[in-house]
């Protein structure tokens, strides 16, 4: 399964969510390959937000290394899923996406049913540590229950 998670800047959400997975999968000892992406370019090249990497490391889990890409049109050939963290980015990839791209395309809280209530993860970026940490925990939610869903 190849798994490409995706918001907006690729420091905050996306990179905790590829670390939440890359952990899952690793405990898991599933053959998983993940990867992020933003649909915006502002922080290409830089590493995750510090207080999305104090986050992860409270929960054992190092972010530190990656460093933010911007979505690009191979991605819908290279990936199985693509799963955005809210529904604007959601649409952004479906605005990118054409009739050649094998992934399929999701929300991360609600990979097959689009548009529920609740089914996004708001951005902590105006927030605070705490908002990271529950941003945190809402994706080892969900990444347990994708993993479930779509293996
Ligand atoms: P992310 O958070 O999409 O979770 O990485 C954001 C990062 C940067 C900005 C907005 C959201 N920004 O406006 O620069």
């Amino acid at each position: 399964m190849k798994l490409l998670l995706v918001c907006l800047g690729n420091i905050c959400r996306s990179p905790m969510a590829e670390g939440v997975f890359r952990h899952l999968v690793r405990e898991r000892g599933l053959n998983w390959q993940i990867d992020s992406a933003g649909t915006a370019d502002y922080h290409v090249g830089e590493a995750p937000d510090p207080r999305a990497c104090q986050a992860s490391s409270d929960a054992g889990i190092d972010i530190s290394a990656l460093r933010a890409r911007q979505v690009e049109a191979k991605d819908f050939l290279r990936f199985d899923w693509i799963l955005a963290l809210d529904g604007g980015n959601l649409r952004a990839l479906h605005a990118q996406t054409n009739s050649d791209a094998s992934a399929q395309i999701g929300l991360l809280l609600d990979p097959f049913l689009e548009g529920k209530q609740n089914s996004e993860v708001a951005d902590p970026y105006w927030g605070d540590l705490a908002d990271f940490q529950r941003c945190l925990i809402q994706i080892q939610h969900a990444a347990e229950d994708v993993i479930a869903r779509i293996s």
